[in-house]
């Protein structure tokens, strides 16, 4: 029985399926972020809400990773993505349907705005994922995605405990960090993780469709300090996160956000931005995690 989270996100990925055109743009960017930190001929990706795939380009990514193992609860969007793009019997394409990334939609599906939220549940949406999902793949990997996965998560709190709800905020930071969890422990020393996520969309400032690029920087500066962003996902409270998480600080050796850019996504468009960490090597020394941007490229990190 399909939780009505997962039913979600199934009609969204069918609503989707045909964004292959649309997506060219936003596609050509992330496929590019997936290809830093690769050994062509060796290196393992592996891609956390991969869905129809229509944002990744297989063909390009297989020239720099041995092996693409994409991940999703909605096992037909990605059987019906790698087909759509000819790989359906590659053997270095390889589907894992039916995964949920946070081990506790199923929980989650069923809890209402009136519900009691106990410690213990707390520890568990940052624990659970990687206690399931690592056992469930086969990790570790030298690059790790997230891919626009975020702030489907964190809807997911808004949609069952409501933003009214007194532990609300307590949910969505718990969720936040087992996500960010998974994906540096799922990377192998010195590898790769890479959480692109979307910040704000056309509906709430219709002028992001149709903004200059070269001022698409200030503009998504302008609407993080006002306010204007989806819940959980503002890149400097994810950048700052790497500092004070004492697991992700521990692991993660550095740590750089991208400018942001548009996703058409048909009926809207997103300010969308990607934060790339490397893990630490094994015996490497434990230094400070930074910002690698703070020259003003990075979109949280405004000059
Ligand atoms: C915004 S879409 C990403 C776009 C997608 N890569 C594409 O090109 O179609 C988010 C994806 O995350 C998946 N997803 C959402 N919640 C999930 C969960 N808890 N576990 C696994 N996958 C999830 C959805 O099924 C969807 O495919």
């Amino acid at each position: 029985m399909v939780n009505p989270l997962s039913k979600r996100q199934i009609d969204y990925n069918l609503a989707s399926r045909d964004g292959w055109q649309a997506f060219a743009s936003h596609r050509e960017i992330v496929t590019e972020l997936l290809s830093v930190g690769a050994r062509p001929g060796n290196s393992r990706l592996c891609i956390l809400g991969a869905g129809n795939s229509n944002d990744v380009d297989l063909a390009h990514l297989l020239r720099s990773h041995r092996e693409i193992h994409l991940v999703d609860l909605d096992a037909d969007a990605l059987v019906r993505g790698v087909a759509r793009q000819g790989f359906a019997e590659n053997p270095a394409v390889k589907c894992h349907g039916g995964i949920d990334v946070t081990g506790m939609l199923d929980t989650l599906a069923a809890k209402s705005p009136q519900c009691e939220i106990r410690p213990a549940d707390v520890d568990a949406f940052i624990a659970e994922p990687f206690r399931q999902v690592g056992s469930a793949l086969p990790g570790p990997f030298d690059v790790v995605a997230s891919t626009c996965l975020l702030s489907q998560l964190i809807g997911a709190v808004s949609d069952t405990l409501g933003q009214g709800h007194p532990r609300f905020l307590e949910v969505v930071q718990a969720i936040r960090a087992g996500h960010l969890h998974l994906l540096v422990q799922l990377v192998s020393p010195g590898g790769i993780s890479v959480l692109t996520t979307d910040i704000v969309s056309s509906d709430s400032h219709p002028p992001l469709r149709s903004v200059a690029e070269e001022t698409l920087f200030d503009v998504v500066a302008q609407l993080i300090a006002d306010r204007n962003f989806f819940h959980g996902v503002n890149p400097a409270v994810l950048l700052s996160l790497f500092r004070s998480d004492p697991l992700l600080e521990r692991e993660v050796a550095s740590v750089e956000a991208s400018r942001p850019w548009r996703w058409n996504l048909g009926p809207r468009v997103y300010a969308v931005c990607a934060l790339t960490a490397r893990r630490r090597g094994i015996g490497a020394s434990q230094g400070d995690s930074e910002c690698e941007s703070l020259s003003g490229k990075c979109c949280c990190c405004k000059p």
